[in-house]
């Protein structure tokens, strides 16, 4: 069994196939998926996609570009959805450091009051970190006291360095489409100094589909491919990445 650490079912481009993609899912043994949410209105909708369907859990949380939204109130609201079981995870919450974004002082008060939230509820946390690892990585450290939970580095596209640091930090690292990209030989090095013991498997979908389907639509049913890439790099079976992305899915999310 595979499980796709990190989708967004709620996606307004998969809005009336839901039940077929995730029949799809389970034809190709892909049978738990969390699905995430990047501001108040898609978290709300990931918890109720996920109390509909049994293999689907939710990540709640408010993306960079949306943390303007993010105040007392939201918070509480965050905190009691998270009483229901089926809310596994604080994210994706992080830092992005491109045009257009707030500062990068606000970003960091909001993803610092997320985490300081995902403690309080014993959850770990989904990172999305664009242009700002660096950054991502000094606030950590100087907040270990907040990792007990852990955490995953989604949609990982950081340096081997802070990868390793962020190990150190008893942090996951996602694997996702970009890892079968051809041109992605950073990415597939850093990957190949990766002990699994640290890696999980996710598709971000609809977004960055794995070759050779890239540019198309990205469903969770295409894990088994990102998977077999994996298996590749790492010089091991398909198996064996299947067992271990899986048992490591379940310990940090407690799924
Ligand atoms: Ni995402």
């Amino acid at each position: 069994m595979f499980v796709d650490t990190h989708a967004h079912l709620t996606d307004e481009r998969f809005k009336g196939e839901e039940k077929e993609i995730l029949e799809k899912c389970r034809t190709a043994n892909v049978l738990k998926i969390i699905t995430s949410g990047v501001d108040y209105d898609s978290s709300q909708k990931a918890l109720e996609f996920a109390q509909n369907y049994d293999e689907v859990y939710a990540s709640i949380g408010m993306y960079p570009e949306n943390i303007y939204e993010f105040d007392k109130q939201i918070e509480n609201i965050f905190a009691q959805m998270a009483q229901n079981k089926k809310v596994v995870a604080i994210g994706e919450i992080g830092l992005q450091y491109t045009d257009n974004m707030p500062p990068r002082e606000k970003q960091k008060e909001i993803f610092l009051k997320q985490l300081e939230l995902a403690y309080e509820l014993k959850l770990p946390i989904v990172i999305h970190c664009r242009d700002a690892y660096g950054d991502m990585i000094d606030l950590l450290k100087r907040n270990k006291n907040l990792l007990k939970y852990s955490g995953t580095f989604h949609c990982y596209g950081g340096s081997k360095e802070i990868a390793k640091e962020s190990l150190k930090l008893g942090f996951y690292i996602s694997v996702g489409g970009v890892s079968t990209f051809k041109n992605a030989s950073n990415l597939k090095e850093t990957i190949k100094s990766l002990p699994l013991e640290n890696l999980i498997l996710e598709t971000d979908c609809p977004y960055l589909a794995p070759d050779p389907f890239r540019g198309r639509r990205n469903d969770p049913s295409l894990i088994p491919i990102i998977a077999k890439n994996l298996a590749q790099l790492k010089d091991v079976s398909i198996e064996e990445i299947e067992e271990k992305t899986t048992q490591n899915a379940r310990r940090l999310f407690n799924l």
